[in-house]
C-alpha cells in the first residue's frame, strides 16, 4: 500500500485487507447475477518492491539474471549519481541507489512511480510470459475487462537515454513528445499482444487504457483495431469548465478516433485528480494527475456543484461511453482539510509536504446514517481516510430518497442515455454548447454568464437545475426538440 495498492507482491491473490479469492469470486458472481460486469485493474509497468522478483533481484546482486527482469544500472560519475535524468510522477529522480548484498552502494532501480513500485522490463521473455498467465488468471475466474493502468510507460526506448529534462521538471506527460520513457512506440506490442489474450475469451472481453499522452492522435494509437478498445479521455477530465476548450476537446477526441473506429471515453473525475465539484468552484476549473503544478485557490461548492450536475448532462449525452468515479454521482467534493497525519498519497513526502496528493478524491463514499463511518464500515470502525461529518447531508440514503439530489439526477439521465447516433452542433450563443443526436433529442451546456431561452427548442425531459426562466448559468437541459433537428 505505497502507493494506494498500486504495488502489487501477488498478481494471483487478494490483499487479506480486502478479504480473499473466494469474496472475489462471490462479488463475480453477484455482479454477473444483476447484469454488472467487472472490470480488474492490472499493474503491469512496475511491481512493489515486496514481489519476489524485486526481492530476488536485489538478494542476487550485479550482473545476475535476476537483475534482468528490473531495469538495475550503475549509476554516473562513478557510481554516485543517477544512470539518467528520467523523472518520477510523484516527484523526484526515477532512479534509486541500493545497498548491495555486500553491505556497499551499488546499482540503481528505476521506478517512474514511487521507490516501492520499480519498472519491469518488458523487453524480458519472462515478464512477457508471465503477465500473459496473470491476464488468463482473470479472465479464467471470470472478469470481464482490465484496465491498463500506466500504459504508456511499459516500454522504454532502448539505451535509456536522457530526456532532456530541466531540473525539478514538473512529470507533464501531456506535453512530451518523442520522450524516452513515455508512449515510446514498443508499448503497443505489448497491447496487440494482450488484446490477442482477450480475444481467445468467449463473450466480451473489454480492455480500457490509462494513457495521458499528448493530444487525441496519440491517443487514437492506443485503440486501434488490433489493441485496447477504449482508452480514458484525459483532455476531457483536466479541461477547464469553458465552452471553448470543451468543444475543442470533444471534436479533437472524435477526429481522432473515428479513423481508428474506436469510441470515445468521457471522463469527468478518477481517484487521481481533485474531485470536479471542487475544480469548478475554483478560479482556475481545470485539472492535474495528483492536483500538481495547478494554482490553489478557495473553492466555492455551490458553484462547483451547479457546473458538475451541468457537466453530468453534458458528459452522459456525448457519443460513446462515460466513466462515472465513485462518489461524483453524489456531488461529493474533494476533502481538502485532511490532516497532514492521515495523508498516505506518496505525492506529500516526495514532493517536500508541498503537495497534498490524493487523497482528498479517495475518501470513502458515505453510504447512509448521520455520522462517520456512514455504512462504509462497521459502526465506531475508522476508516482508512476520514469523512467530514458534513457529508451526513450527501449520503446515498439520503439523496435516494430526495427526487432533486445528484443522484436522482444520474439515474434519470443513465435511464435516458443509451443511444448510438452520431451528434451534430447546432448553432449557439458564445459560451453555449447545444447538439443533437439525431432528430429526438438534443443537450444544450449553458457556460456563458446569461441564461439562455429555451423557446421553440424543445421539451424539457431533464435538466440539472430548474429552467423556468430558461437555461440558467452553468446549467444543463436535454430536450425533444419540436422540430426534427439537423441528422
Ligand atoms: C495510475 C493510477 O491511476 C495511479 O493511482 C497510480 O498511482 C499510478 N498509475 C501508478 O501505478
Amino acid at each position: 500500500m505505497a502507493d494506494g495498492g498500486y504495488d502489487v507482491a501477488d498478481y494471483r491473490a487478494i490483499d487479506p485487507r480486502f478479504g480473499t479469492l473466494a469474496d472475489a469470486d462471490a462479488l463475480l458472481a453477484e455482479a454477473h447475477a444483476r447484469g454488472l460486469r467487472v472490470i480488474t485493474d492490472l499493474v503491469a509497468n512496475h511491481t512493489s518492491e515486496q514481489h519476489p522478483w524485486f526481492v530476488a533481484a536485489l538478494a542476487a546482486g550485479p550482473g545476475s539474471p535476476e537483475r534482468d527482469r528490473y531495469f538495475f544500472r550503475d549509476g554516473r560519475a562513478g557510481g554516485a549519481e543517477p544512470p539518467n535524468d528520467w523523472i518520477s510522477a510523484f516527484g523526484g529522480r526515477a532512479w534509486t541507489r541500493v545497498v548491495e548484498p555486500d553491505g556497499r552502494p551499488g546499482q540503481w532501480y528505476l521506478h517512474l512511480f514511487a521507490p516501492q513500485q520499480p519498472d519491469l522490463d518488458w523487453e524480458h521473455p519472462g515478464v512477457r510470459d508471465e503477465f500473459d498467465a496473470i491476464l488468463r488468471f482473470w479472465f479464467d475466474r471470470g472478469i470481464d475487462g482490465i484496465r491498463v493502468d500506466a500504459a504508456p510507460a511499459m516500454a522504454k526506448a532502448s539505451g535509456l537515454p536522457d530526456a532532456g529534462h530541466a531540473p525539478g521538471a514538473a512529470f507533464e506527460s501531456r506535453t512530451w513528445v518523442d520522450n524516452p520513457h513515455w508512449d515510446v512506440d514498443e508499448v503497443h506490442d505489448i497491447l496487440r499482444r494482450w488484446r490477442r489474450i482477450g480475444d481467445s475469451y468467449d463473450g466480451d472481453r473489454l480492455f480500457v487504457t490509462e494513457a495521458v499522452v499528448n493530444g487525441p492522435e496519440r491517443l487514437s494509437r492506443y485503440v486501434r483495431p488490433d489493441e485496447m478498445h477504449t482508452s480514458f479521455n484525459f483532455d476531457y477530465l483536466t479541461s477547464p469548465w469553458d465552452a471553448g476548450s470543451l468543444r475543442q476537446v470533444v471534436d479533437g477526441t472524435l477526429a481522432a478516433l473515428g479513423p481508428v473506429g474506436a469510441p470515445a471515453t468521457w471522463v469527468l473525475s478518477s481517484h487521481d485528480e481533485t474531485r470536479h465539484v471542487t475544480r469548478f468552484g475554483r478560479a482556475y476549473t481545470g485539472a492535474a494527475f495528483g492536483g500538481a503544478a495547478l494554482p490553489a485557490s478557495p473553492t466555492d461548492l455551490a458553484l462547483g456543484l451547479r457546473r458538475a450536475r451541468a457537466a453530468a448532462l453534458l458528459t452522459l449525452a456525448l457519443p460513446g461511453s462515460a466513466y462515472v468515479y465513485q462518489g461524483e454521482e453524489l456531488g461529493l467534493p474533494e476533502v481538502e482539510d485532511l490532516p497532514e497525519e492521515v495523508l498516505q498519497d506518496p505525492t506529500w513526502e516526495r514532493s517536500g509536504r508541498t503537495v497534498r496528493g490524493r487523497d482528498g478524491c479517495r475518501v470513502p463514499m458515505p453510504w447512509e446514517g448521520d455520522r462517520p463511518p456512514f455504512g462504509f464500515t462497521r459502526d465506531g470502525v475508522p476508516t482508512w481516510l476520514p469523512q467530514p461529518p458534513s457529508w451526513s447531508a450527501l449520503t446515498a440514503a439520503v439523496q435516494v430518497a430526495d427526487p432533486d439530489s445528484t443522484w436522482s439526477l444520474y439515474r434519470d439521465a443513465l435511464r435516458l442515455r443509451g443511444r448510438d447516433t452520431p451528434m451534430t452542433w447546432r448553432p449557439s450563443a458564445e459560451g453555449v454548447l447545444a447538439f443533437d443526436r439525431g432528430p429526438s433529442f438534443r443537450c444544450v451546456v449553458n457556460l456563458s454568464g446569461e441564461p439562455v431561452d429555451l423557446t421553440g427548442q424543445g421539451r424539457v425531459l431533464l435538466s440539472s437545475a430548474p429552467c423556468t426562466g430558461g437555461l440558467p448559468p452553468d446549467a444543463a437541459a436535454w430536450l425533444a426538440p419540436d422540430e426534427p433537428g439537423d441528422e
